[in-house]
């Protein structure tokens, strides 16, 4: 029987914990790509004494006999591709042979992050919160067709022509509307072909170069970056990223067919958390919100910004679990739940006088919407260290159950800290 092609995927707003459970489930898996997103994304990944936060390269970089692909879907900024490299060069992770990136990838630009921040500014109080890190404008160049791929990195004069179409609308914006330097070619031209040079060594066709490893017998994991309510289309519009997070953007991020995936499955706190602006029905913005944030550190990996924290919300895991086509979950940070003394399960919305079990269609109903709660007892102690789902104080599995039958979908693996091995396995997903 062949070994099974699984794509992970974020359920809320981002920040869920991917890159532990990545990195957990990269034992069963030969190749680790990601598909969309850049370096707008972080994951923290600990193992032993070591921490480390990726922002570009796959989580499962640190398995030494895995292979590491960033897809076409990838926006990459190859400043901080490089710095990653070398620090993982630094700490003896040895990248040649397994680390490669499509030649189809888009590259973050510096006018593309000078746009970023600049738009935002303009946007004033309608700000998105964005990154800053030029993801928009990045595939707003690449859907214009003016984006620089990694494969125009090696032709000096096709790169500075395509430089040169991008700045035009730019210099203008800058000079005339957003008080911002222009930029010139010549600045830019010599630094990016040196990018080139020092990245050719790992590029490839994902499409054709993944297609070929299934063949022969191997299996990837297709690594999703923010969550599925980030999605462009999906996600609680306008404030989103500008890819497609869900997993049916795997499958064109990589270049591989539907046909290929066997599993889908979704990582989702144990509460929500959401950083930058927008929607989030079951906010706290009191002290239990502080109280979440504080214990569960829940502070952005890229930005240090400080995420809004809030219950968990059976109406987002619905949606994520239909646009997924979902067929298992990870629950992380049940740790961070332990000792309070009440804990909220959002059941639905209030709108209109009537319930609602979906998320609203229209932004003025966002304002609307009034949580119903369904209110569940708490469980004292430390879980960090329990090993079998057995173990855990009955009101915590309790509380795994309830999610479970609201739901609709098994849970695989309840995560209860950061250490790879706190980390209780229910069902297996290979
Ligand atoms: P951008 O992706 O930088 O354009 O930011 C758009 C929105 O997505 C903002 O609300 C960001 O805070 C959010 N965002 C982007 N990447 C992540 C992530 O990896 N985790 C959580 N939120 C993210």
């Amino acid at each position: 029987m062949r070994k099974k092609n699984i794509v992970v995927v974020g359920f809320q707003w981002g920040d869920e914990g991917k890159g532990k459970i990545v990195d957990l489930l990269a034992k069963d898996a030969d190749i680790v790509a990601r598909y969309q997103g850049g370096n707008n994304a972080g994951h923290t990944v600990v193992s032993g004494d070591l921490s480390l936060v990726f922002r570009l390269v796959p989580s499962g970089i640190l398995n030494d006999k895995k292979i590491c692909i960033l897809g076409n879907g990838v926006v990459i900024d190859p400043m901080v591709l490089l710095e990653e490299l070398n620090t993982l060069r630094e700490i003896g992770i040895n990248i040649k042979d397994r680390f490669f990136i499509s030649y189809k990838s888009h590259i973050i630009m510096p006018y593309h992050k000078r746009l970023d921040i600049a738009r935002e500014r303009l946007r004033g109080a309608g700000m998105i919160g964005t990154t800053g890190r030029g993801i928009g404008p990045t595939y707003e160049d690449k859907v214009a067709r003016l984006g620089i791929r990694v494969a125009d990195l090696f032709d000096r004069d096709l790169l500075y022509e395509k430089i040169a179409l991008s700045l035009k609308e730019k210099n203008y914006l800058f000079k005339n509307i957003l008080g911002e330097e222009v930029f010139n070619p010549d600045d830019l031209i010599e630094k990016y072909l040196e990018y080139g040079t020092k990245i050719k060594e790992f590029l490839i066709d994902s499409s054709s170069y993944i297609n070929k490893k299934l063949e022969d017998g191997l299996n990837i994991m297709l690594e999703g970056a923010q969550g599925t309510f980030l999605d462009v289309d999906h996600g609680t519009y306008p404030y989103v990223t500008s890819s497609n997070t869900v997993a049916g953007s795997a499958l064109s991020g990589v270049g591989l067919g539907p046909t290929k995936i066997d599993e889908v499955i979704g990582i989702t706190k144990a509460y929500t958390t959401r950083v930058g602006e927008g929607y989030f029905p079951t906010e706290l913005k009191g002290k239990a919100g502080s109280l979440i944030r504080d214990k569960g550190e829940e502070f952005g990996s890229v930005t240090g910004r400080p995420r809004r924290c809030g219950w968990f919300d059976i109406n987002l895991i619905k949606e994520a679990k239909r646009l997924n086509g979902a067929t298992g979950m990870v629950i992380t940070k049940l740790d961070v739940l332990s000792g309070l003394e009440k804990i909220n399960i959002c059941t639905g919305y209030m709108l209109n006088g009537s319930v609602i079990d979906h998320l609203p269609y229209s932004v003025a109903d966002y304002k609307k919407i009034i949580p119903v709660y369904k209110e569940m007892p708490g469980w004292e102690g430390e879980i960090s260290n329990i090993k079998s789902f057995n173990d855990l104080p009955v009101n915590s599995r309790k509380y795994i159950l309830k999610i479970e039958e609201l739901t609709g979908l098994p849970v695989n693996i309840i995560s209860v800290g950061k250490e790879r091995t706190q980390t209780i396995t229910l069902k297996s997903i290979f």
